[in-house]
């Protein structure tokens, strides 16, 4: 028996099932599903599910250590993450240190350019809308977020870039630009949610720019899992031989 066997599933996401653990956790489980452009292409790549959660749980311990506040408590087994209860704000808040990805494709930028200052987009995280962006006025007149919640969420993406690109940096790769999704706690607390892994993020191996995220699935760009086992590799210094 595995922990989540005789927990009440919360909700099934696309890679991942969320369940209800007690009063104020949930446990969350990092499947092996991979899906792109709202599932068109739907596959299992082997232990996948294993590979985000760590990754996942390490950024967050590193989040927290650096002052920014995560729902991540610890992990009960290899692909399962105890959190902490939060309610999540319906925006993907992407962050973007070098163009690549929808902004090259839907706006005048070229593939590779380095930005300035990072960008900040707000997406309707919605699948039937195909998750549009939106402006802070539309997040307001949704009832998605205040003015102040909106900044608020703006400087905790902004200080997540700055320490993830710091340790990203030092393990060679680049941190083109990620997604981050926030939730509110019963105090009205922000705190950053869901995932950060090769699905949510761009990785770039720094020497040579090639990906190391789920670009390599969504554009059938390279083997996806060799690129998860990298980050892996890079983070905790050997990839597992038996999980
Ligand atoms: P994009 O360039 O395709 O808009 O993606 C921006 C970032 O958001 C990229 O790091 C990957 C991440 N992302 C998600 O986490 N979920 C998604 O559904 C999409 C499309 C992108
Ligand atoms: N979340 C998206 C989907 O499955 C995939 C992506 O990351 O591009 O549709």
């Amino acid at each position: 028996m595995q922990v989540g066997d005789n927990l009440k599933e919360i909700a099934k996401g696309k890679a991942k099932t969320v369940y209800e653990y007690d009063e104020e956790h949930y446990l969350i489980e990092f499947r092996d599903d991979i899906t792109a452009f709202d599932s068109v292409k739907h596959d299992i790549v082997g232990d996948k599910g294993y590979y985000n959660c760590q990754i996942s749980a390490k950024l967050f311990e590193i989040l927290e250590k650096n002052g920014i506040r995560t729902h991540y408590v610890k992990l009960l087994e290899p692909n399962k993450m105890l959190v902490k209860k939060v309610e999540i704000v319906p925006l993907e808040v992407i962050v973007r240190n070098i163009a690549a990805g929808s902004i090259v494709r839907e706006y005048p930028f070229k593939e590779g350019t380095v930005f300035e200052k990072p960008i900040v987009m707000m997406d309707y995280k919605d699948d039937e809308y195909h998750d549009p962006l939106l402006n802070c006025d539309m997040i307001q007149a949704l009832g998605i977020a205040t003015e102040n919640e909106i900044k608020k969420m703006k400087e905790i993406a902004l200080k997540v870039n700055d320490v993830l690109k710091e340790y990203l940096g030092s393990i060679d790769i680049l941190l083109p630009d990620f997604k981050i999704e926030i939730g509110k706690d019963k105090e009205g607390n922000l705190l950053v949610a869901d995932e950060i892994s090769p699905d949510s993020c761009r990785f770039w191996d720094a020497n040579t720019n090639k990906s190391l995220d789920k670009d390599n699935y969504r554009f059938d760009k390279g083997d996806v899992l060799a690129g998860y086992k990298e980050v892996y590799r890079r983070m905790f210094g050997e990839v597992p031989k038996q999980k």
